[in-house]
């Protein structure tokens, strides 16, 4: 159905069939923030994927398989994989904000803590555990009108998105940014321990054998550093409507 130009600007979420959205970033970039208000925007389903490494880290936490020198005991957390039951669960809270689930208890808080967020990308290293939350992952896309965050989205979990966004940001930008959201929360951790823990996670993020972060090669960049959150969310309602144009032109 080719259209002329002038009808174009018409089109709405409901002329064209639901799409896949992937933003991919490092970590603090902002992604999650914009994933979330894009799908709210447009009434599709939010996926924040680290949520569901941080659950998996969480449990590993609280059933004693990380030692207190932060060894992993990989073997057995691997057979628990199939115990590991992750979910999302919209309004969960007062905020109103989506909330992770673990084995279906409400976690958001606790997966957000410093001891989740020093032991997360160790764990998110290992293979089992990778594939099978990319299989879950998988599943939550299989009506498509997701957007789901991470690192490998556009990579891995869904190579055939339509739009794929990446998102950059400068380490300090991201490491001030979250500091705020740690003091805002009454967490008293240095700018230092943050900008370290941010430093390490990029590290083991790109240099991981599997699915490390990586732009994938049809995604749009975003330098998310220096723009406001409105200028954010126009730049990204953008995309997502040229895409519908583009999809509806060829349909
Ligand atoms: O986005 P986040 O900081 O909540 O992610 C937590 C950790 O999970 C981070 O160290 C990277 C990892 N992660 C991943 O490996 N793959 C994803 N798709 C999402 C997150």
């Amino acid at each position: 159905m080719n259209m002329p130009d002038t009808m174009k600007e018409n089109i709405a979420i409901t002329d064209v069939p639901k799409i896949i959205v992937a933003i991919d970033g490092y970590s603090s970039s902002g992604k999650s923030t914009m994933a979330r208000e894009l799908a709210r925007r447009i009434s599709y389903v939010y996926i924040d994927s680290g949520a569901m490494y941080r659950a998996v880290t969480l449990y590993a936490l609280q059933n004693g398989l990380i030692e207190s020198d932060g060894k992993i005991k990989t073997q057995e957390l691997i057979e628990h994989l199939p115990d590991i039951e992750v979910s999302f669960q919209k309004n969960a809270g007062k905020d109103g904000v989506q909330h992770t689930l673990l084995n279906g208890k409400d976690v958001e808080s606790e997966i957000r803590s410093m001891e989740v967020s020093n032991n997360v990308s160790p764990i998110a290293e290992i293979p089992e555990v990778r594939q099978r939350m990319v299989e879950l992952q998988q599943k939550f896309g299989i009506h498509k009108g997701i957007v789901m965050d991470g690192r490998d989205i556009g990579t891995t979990v869904f190579p055939h998105a339509e739009l794929k966004i990446f998102v950059y940001a400068g380490l300090h930008e991201r490491a001030k940014r979250r500091w705020a959201e740690l003091q805002h929360k009454g967490t008293d951790l240095s700018y230092e321990e943050v900008y370290k823990n941010l430093e390490q996670r990029d590290k083991i993020d790109t240099t991981r054998a599997v699915s490390p972060l990586r732009k994938a090669p049809d995604a749009i960049e975003l330098d998310n550093g220096a723009i406001t959150h409105e200028e954010q969310m126009e730049w990204l309602m953008r995309h997502f409507q040229l895409k519908l144009e583009e999809i509806s032109n060829n349909l």
